[in-house]
């Protein structure tokens, strides 16, 4: 006979409200909290925990998945895209999820399999989109039909404080999507120049107070993720609040694109990419700000004039009015498309 599942008492939190992030954030165990997570949806919000993927229908137009054919998701996050084009890809169809993180990546593969997508149609692999040629070559493709990159980080990873991206959730100041690798946004910031962070905060988020933070924040030492907001609100304490808000939101992006050279893997990307795909085969590029719009524009406009694209989107397309009411995070979505010829 099966063990009986123990009974647990609900938490009971040492003050009036609960503090720690697992009793606050209900929607991380959707499982247990149904009505928590459609009130939070309900509400225009993404649940903590869950990632809501964007303009899936426009991406499904553009990339036009067919049964058989060969996909790579470049950035699979929480799989939400991957799973739109593996219910089309079907049958004699694979995809490829690619994806930095490897705490998520797991997760995701094995979200996935409990969906019913097994080894033959869909595999995952830990790396960097830049590597993308070598993924296909390993695997003995010289080419993909559609490939997908939707960049920047995820809302799991965004929700999880203990990965320091949250601006508002006290966590270790680190903003590596693969934490193995290299140093973490606090180690960054103490060993960075006045001037290599103000160049940074320019290029990387367009923020206008770049040089007063820069010379106030390099060369500190910050453990949190709080500590970091709270050290830009009070050099920035003349501006107002709204201001406020924003500019933390630029530093923490600017700092999270430094730390993992996010520019270099695009720029490598954006040249392999046209040597990935199939004849005739198609790429869809979901970007959410101008420092990474402006590559992906230039790449394509440069490989369609050398022949290499077929076509390429004309402007770019934007999320519909009601999806971006919806999910608030689809707002500065731009996505970018073209045909290999
Ligand atoms: C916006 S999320 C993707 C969400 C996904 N489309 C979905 O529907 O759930 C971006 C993902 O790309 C990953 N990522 C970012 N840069 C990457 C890179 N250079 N190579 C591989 N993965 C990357 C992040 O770790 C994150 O999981």
């Amino acid at each position: 006979m099966d063990d009986p599942v123990p009974h647990r008492r609900r938490p009971r939190y040492p003050g009036k409200n609960p503090r720690r992030f697992e009793h606050k954030y209900k929607e991380l165990d959707p499982a247990s909290h149904p009505e928590t997570v459609a009130k939070v949806i309900a509400a225009g919000k993404t649940p903590a925990g869950s990632h809501v993927p964007i303009m899936v229908r426009e991406i499904l137009e553009v990339l036009q998945p067919q049964p058989g054919g060969i996909a790579v998701d470049c950035t699979l996050g929480h799989g939400g895209h991957a799973r739109a084009l593996l219910e089309r890809l079907s049958p004699g169809g694979h995809l490829f999820g690619l994806d930095v993180d490897p705490l998520e990546r797991p997760r995701t593969e094995a979200l996935l399999r409990r969906t019913g997508f097994g080894p033959d149609v869909f595999t995952t692999h830990q790396g960097n989109f830049a590597g993308l040629s070598s993924v296909l070559a390993a695997h003995g493709h010289s080419g993909a039909d559609l490939i997908l990159a939707d960049l920047g980080v995820s809302s799991m990873q965004l929700d999880q404080p203990a990965r320091g991206f949250s601006t508002k959730l006290a966590g270790p100041l680190d903003m590596r999507m693969n934490p193995a690798r290299g140093a973490t946004a606090s180690q960054w910031l103490e060993k960075v120049s006045p001037q290599k962070l103000a160049a940074v905060l320019t290029d990387h988020a367009d923020e206008p107070h770049a040089a007063g933070l820069a010379d106030a924040l390099a060369g500190e030492s910050f453990a949190l993720t709080t500590d970091l907001a709270t050290a830009i609100r009070g050099t920035l304490r003349d501006r107002p609040p709204d201001e406020l808000d924003l500019s933390v939101r630029r530093v923490f992006q600017a700092l999270r694109i430094a730390v993992n050279d996010e520019f270099s893997a695009l720029d490598a990307f954006l040249r392999v990419l046209p040597s990935c795909l199939n004849p005739g085969g198609r790429v869809a590029l979901l970007t959410f700000h101008s420092g990474e719009d402006r590559r992906v524009k230039h790449a394509f406009r440069t490989a369609h004039q050398a022949g290499l694209y077929r076509e390429i989107a004309r402007d770019v397309v934007r999320p519909s009015a009601e999806e971006r009411r919806a999910n608030p995070r689809s707002t500065s979505a731009k996505l970018r498309w073209a045909v290999r010829a």
